[in-house]
């Protein structure tokens, strides 16, 4: 059968001067609504925090894009009980109309897409073209999901003559959604609504930094018809506040994407029965990669440095699914590294709003600073080929490239989260295989080859959840490429995959003799 999703969200074309300039006005409008608060809701309420923070843009850390209000501990503790209270209406609401409710949420952010676009690119240094796609990977998100709670409703039928035998899935109760800040949206659509279609009550605790951006799609579930304490946005301190929740006796399932290290410590956390709990919690965790493409003899060389390029340096090369390593067999090593300077060197670097742009800031000064101590570490280890020039008012690493990295090198093993490229030379494709498999991750990965024996061989044994061939590695679709990976690159099931919901839910089974 063919699965793809029929209603999949069509991105704009920016090619059309009519886009452009809807995109370019919704930009100026947004520009005119900086600097507002917003508050947690909870229970229905827009609450005052006792601790406000800017979320800035990090193309020009003086603008302030929002002021947002963290909640505290007691207000996590109100959160959770107004969950609770909301819990037995709404898994008792039929999952058509929950379906529905997506449906409707899916059918906003496609009207809103231009401004929920121009808050992304001032929140996050997210080109346009990239936010774009984030849209439509969230619309895609509310009605894939909406249609797969349809179909699971149905339960199994395993009747046999005098005895009648139902399996079906009920929800699992309260969830924590901790969503990151490189997809600010798509992510957190797609954690907060997998969730709520399953009949779940849903807190949403966005990253610091991109709780403008979640705080616009909570007004979109609100103006959905979501009730009062099924959905909460509630903006907090992880370390803390975050960490509270976590621990938290009614919680049931933690649904988190982010960095390793918070992603095993969650899963840790969660782990420990806390007094009065009766359950024990599930931990969706969708963690980091060191994302490897290998590009053949064989390859046509002109996709895979176009592939690769756009792969490393998309979004600064802030995406789990970057690719960060690219290993080049020895034919046509000299050949494609040179291609692939010439092609990066050509990279717009910019402020995200320019739309010329296809390169932004990093996402704060943290980011900078770590990624800038890789690349120190690089310039030790390896051979540096390519630095470049960069805007001086914001966050700014240009896309960097090191040639003659050793496989087992720091910058080859770790994940680095920004726009730092390593090539790696390989004797042959068995060599090729084995570095490519040689991290603690498993979560993207590419091959560029003409050979049909080894696009075989990366089939069986190319060790990731997501692996492409002959075409980039990032930017999966909801119901085409199923997306997430496991060894230390996460545990749970796929994103926009056919078994993702059932991570929301309980299955049941009554047998009655009849
Ligand atoms: N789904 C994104 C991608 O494929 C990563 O989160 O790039």
């Amino acid at each position: 059968h063919n699965k793809a999703l029929p209603n999949a969200a069509p991105d704009r074309d920016y090619a059309k001067t009519k886009e452009r300039e809807e995109a370019a006005a919704a930009l100026a409008s947004v520009r005119q609504q900086l600097g507002k608060t917003y508050l947690p809701l909870i229970n229905g309420d827009r609450v005052n925090a006792p601790n406000i923070v800017n979320s800035v843009n990090p193309s020009n850390p003086s603008e302030v894009i929002g002021k947002i209000g963290l909640m505290s501990v007691e207000q996590a503790d109100q959160a959770i009980a107004a969950a609770k209270s909301a819990l037995t209406q709404w898994r008792t609401t039929p999952a058509g109309d929950r379906a529905n409710l997506l449906r409707k949420a899916g059918e906003l952010m496609e009207q809103r897409r231009h401004e929920l676009s121009a808050w992304m690119v001032l929140e996050v240094g997210k080109p346009l073209r990239e936010c774009d796609a984030e849209i439509s990977e969230g619309i895609d998100f509310c009605r894939y999901y909406a249609d797969e709670m349809e179909r699971l409703n149905s339960g199994v039928n395993y009747d046999v003559a005098g005895e009648t035998n139902r399996y079906h899935y009920q929800p699992r109760g309260i969830t924590v959604v901790i969503s990151p800040w490189n997809f600010p949206f798509a992510i957190p659509v797609g954690m907060t609504v997998a969730s709520l279609v399953a009949g779940n009550c849903t807190l949403l605790k966005p990253a610091e930094v991109s709780s403008v951006i979640a705080a616009k799609f909570a007004e979109i579930l609100v103006e959905a018809g979501i009730p009062a304490g099924v959905f909460q946005y509630i903006p907090c301190k992880g370390s803390s506040v975050g960490s509270h929740l976590v621990k938290h006796p009614d919680v049931n399932t933690i649904v988190f994407t982010g960095s390793q290290e918070v992603g095993c410590q969650i899963y840790a956390e969660a782990a420990i029965l806390q007094p009065g709990q009766k359950h024990l919690k599930k931990v969706i965790a969708e963690m980091g990669g060191k994302n490897a493409v290998i590009v053949d003899e064989s390859a046509d060389l002109d996709p895979a440095v176009a592939g690769v390029v756009q792969s490393a340096f998309g979004y600064s090369g802030q995406k789990c699914s970057a690719c960060s390593r690219v290993i080049v067999l020895e034919p046509v090593y000299e050949t494609f590294v040179n291609r692939l300077v010439e092609a990066t060197r050509s990279l717009n670097v910019g402020v995200a709003e320019e739309p010329s742009t296809q390169v932004g800031p990093v996402i704060d000064a943290n980011a900078r600073d770590r990624i800038q101590g890789y690349i120190a570490k690089g310039k030790a280890e390896a051979e540096l080929v390519l630095e470049m020039a960069v805007p001086q008012t914001g966050y700014f690493i240009g896309p960097t490239i090191f040639s003659n990295v050793k496989p087992d090198a720091a910058i080859a093993q770790e994940e680095i989260f920004g726009p730092v490229l390593s090539v790696i030379r390989a004797k042959d494709f068995d060599e090729a295989l084995a570095i490519a498999n040689g991290t603690n991750f498993a979560l993207t990965g590419g091959l560029y080859s003409r050979t049909p024996s080894h696009i075989e061989r990366a089939y069986a044994e190319f060790e990731v959840g997501n692996l492409y061939i002959n075409r980039g590695i990032t930017g999966a679709i909801v119901a085409r490429q199923p997306f997430g990976g496991f060894k230390l690159s996460g545990v749970g099931s796929k994103a926009g995959g056919p078994d993702y919901l059932l991570q929301f839910l309980e299955p049941r089974h009554v047998s009655e003799n009849v």
